[in-house]
């Protein structure tokens, strides 16, 4: 009985201490941990398959991958395109990406529905909810002038509608392809309305999948983003990826990497897609 348990006991040490490999080195082919003091920056020592599994199962684990959501910014004249998300996607097929198949997350803007105008002040004017292919059983509000962020049950939608206080009001949707780069998972996407196919944006998401410390994970994503800024920058396009990280401690978020993170990183992007918008509308105005 004593031996099992202990054998319990390394077996889930071995995975503990497998997931929680120190940010400063980085996992070579072979499996030999690489010192970043090395200054080993070429991309194929960085994006090998590595033998380590992940529990890609957020329930059945405390640990999170990290992730950094990045939101393409058209050059001033220009605007996203469907070419331009081709190419994205190229570009990270020629980083020898795995295509893993396909991705979606939902946000949906709400105003209250007020019988009475004069409570108008007394109800949040809009707020964002999401839904995120990671948590298919939550949904998570946003309230960015407040900086409130919440996780509900993904039924609340369906309260929601019989209650009938809220509505939704533009509901866009971010999907398209979900490629394994070695110890790092992309997503790219088009933000497109529901119900539409007229492409409003482009995202990325990097997702590394060891770390959980926004803090500790910080230079191998500012390295991660340099190899595709250098890969992406042959190819000439009109505009760049930009990862603006939100203030997390503002929404009472710690450096522990959770889903209501994420959630918060896709409000903020939708923000900067609404700036550019206007930037544009503007511009021809
Ligand atoms: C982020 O927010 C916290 C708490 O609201 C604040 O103390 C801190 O100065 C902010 N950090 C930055 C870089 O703005």
């Amino acid at each position: 009985m004593t031996s099992i348990f202990l054998l319990t006991v390394g077996f889930l040490q071995q995975i503990y201490s497998d997931w929680m490999a120190p940010p400063n080195v980085l996992v070579c082919c072979s499996g030999h941990k690489v010192p970043r003091a090395s200054g080993v920056r070429r991309l194929p020592s960085h994006f090998p398959a590595t033998n380590r599994r992940y529990n890609r199962n957020p329930k059945k684990s405390k640990t999170m991958p990290l992730k950094w959501v990045f939101n393409w910014q058209p050059n001033a004249g220009s605007t996203v395109n469907s070419q331009i998300l081709n190419e994205v996607s190229q570009c990270v097929e020629s980083m020898n990406g795995v295509k893993e198949g396909r991705w979606k997350a939902t946000l949906t803007f709400y105003k209250p529905m007020l019988r009475d105008q004069a409570l108008a002040g007394e109800f949040p004017r809009e707020f964002i909810g999401i839904s995120l292919p990671e948590q298919p059983n939550k949904y998570y509000f946003i309230l960015r002038v407040n900086k409130i962020v919440l996780e509900a049950d993904s039924s609340i939608q369906l309260i929601m509608e019989k209650l009938q206080s809220y509505k939704s009001r533009v509901a866009l949707n971010f999907e398209g392809f979900q490629y394994q780069l070695g110890d790092f998972q992309l997503r790219v996407g088009k933000v497109v309305p529901t119900h539409s196919e007229n492409l409003r944006g482009i995202v990325m998401e990097v997702e590394y999948l060891p770390i959980s410390s926004l803090e500790k994970s910080k230079l191998i994503m500012d390295e991660f983003v340099d190899i595709w800024q250098d890969a992406v920058s042959k190819r000439s396009l009109p505009g760049h990826f930009m990862h603006i990280e939100p203030n997390f401690s503002d929404y009472g978020l710690a450096d522990h990497y959770t889903s209501q993170h994420t959630a918060v990183q896709y409000a903020h992007v939708m923000g900067q897609l609404i700036a550019t918008v206007q930037a544009v509308q503007a511009g021809r105005n």
